[in-house]
Order: structure tokens, then sequence, then C-alpha cells
């Protein structure tokens, strides 16, 4: 159980300014060289806000490489699941940090961190400790297997300051009906990065399924 020492009462730093899309892309990039190119795909679908998860060797580089020269696209860095990985992802141009879930340690890490963070959360006790904590939104995950949009349309009555960004099993036949909900402020998902498309260098199919995500609300 955390301590009264670690109850933070204030907002943190809120994420909302920089969540313009409503569809955030979760990008596993194997090879540095993929990753410019792919997000400028995705940009030019319109969806400039992207997730790169610490899921590779690659993945700090790659991120390096995006902020360096697509200045335009707001870059985060997800998969985090130890607290040393804020500091480095932080320290590689990360401008918000996303988790898959949120033990207190890590909770109290991303809260020190100098950027927005969504920590990850997939039940009702989780998603209220981590308001108290000051995050004003964050990461439903794994959203599907966790009851989806059920889950969301039935806690936004009792928890109605917590907004969400559902993400894992959110798909181009499903996130519209996540976006039409009022407590989800984006959704993140990797359907429109299919692997074998960036394998392929086939970035043209990247920036039409960005186009097609980036359709399905506009922006708030
Ligand atoms: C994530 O880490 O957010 C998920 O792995 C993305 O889930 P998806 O691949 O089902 O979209």
């Amino acid at each position: 159980m955390r301590g009264s020492a670690h109850i933070i009462t204030m907002r943190l730093a809120d994420p909302t300014a920089l969540l313009t899309t409503p569809v955030i892309p979760v990008l596993t990039i194997e090879r540095v060289a993929d990753a410019v190119p792919l997000v400028r795909a995705l940009a030019a679908g319109g969806l400039t806000v992207v997730e790169v998860t610490l899921r590779t060797h690659a993945a700090l580089d790659a991120l390096r490489a995006i902020v360096a020269e697509i200045p335009d696209v707001v870059a985060g860095v997800g998969t985090v699941t130890k607290v040393t990985e804020v500091a480095r992802a932080v320290d590689a141009g990360a401008e918000f940090l996303v988790s898959p879930g949120t033990p207190a340690n890590l909770a109290l890490a991303l809260a020190d961190a100098p950027v927005p963070a969504l920590p990850g959360c997939a039940t009702v006790s989780e998603a209220m400790d981590l308001a108290e904590q000051g995050f004003p939104v964050l990461k439903f995950f794994p959203a599907e297997p966790s009851g989806g949009v059920r889950w969301l349309k039935a806690v936004a009555e009792p928890l109605p300051h917590i907004r969400f960004c559902p993400t894992g099993g959110v798909n181009a036949a499903n996130a519209a009906e996540y976006l039409a909900l009022r407590n989800v402020i984006a959704v993140g998902g990797s359907w429109t990065v299919p692997q074998e498309a960036i394998a392929a260098g086939d970035f043209a199919r990247i920036t039409a399924l960005a186009k097609t995500a980036t359709g399905l609300r506009q922006r708030r």
C-alpha cells in the first residue's frame, strides 16, 4: 500500500494538449532506419502523435531520430515498465510516457517526470489510485480483454473525472465505438502500422491506414 507521504493531491502535467489526434499509433520499431519514413508516413495521413514502445533495442535511437528530424510530430515512449526507463526515455526526447500497468514505484517516477504520463490501468481500483495521485488521463490496457467499451461505459458515472486512452485490441473495426465515449480522449493501437508493411517499406499503405484513422473523429 502506498504510504501517506507519497499522496499527491495536485493534478500532474496533463497530456490532453498533446493528444490532438483520435488515434495514437503504437510503434514497435526493429530498425532505426525505418523510424523517420514510418512516422512521416503516419503524419502524412494526419497521425501526428506517436508512441514508440520500448520493445526493441532500436526504440530509443528511433525516438531520437524522430525527434531530431520530424519536430512537428509529438513523440512519446510507451511500454515503460521500469523506473530506470523513465529518465532514459526523457533523455532521449520523449514528450510523453505511457506504461501498460503502474506499480507504485513506477507511478512515483512517472509523477516526477518532466513530461506528462499516461499510466496504465485495467481495474477500477487501479484507476482510482492513479487519479488520486493526480494523473488526469490513464491508459486503459489491455482494453478489449479487460472489458472494452462496456467497462468504459460502466465507469463513466462513478469515475466522471477520469479520462482514458484505451489500447490493446483496439482496431479499425471498433475504434469509432471507443471514440464515441465521453471518457475516451483518444485510442492507441498498432493497426495503422502493420509490421509487414514496415518491413516491406510500404509506407503508402501506412499513410492510407493513417488517413482512415484520422477521419474517425475530428479533433476535440
Ligand atoms: C500497447 O502496448 O499499447 C498494445 O500492445 C497495442 O495493442 P494492439 O497491438 O492490440 O493495438
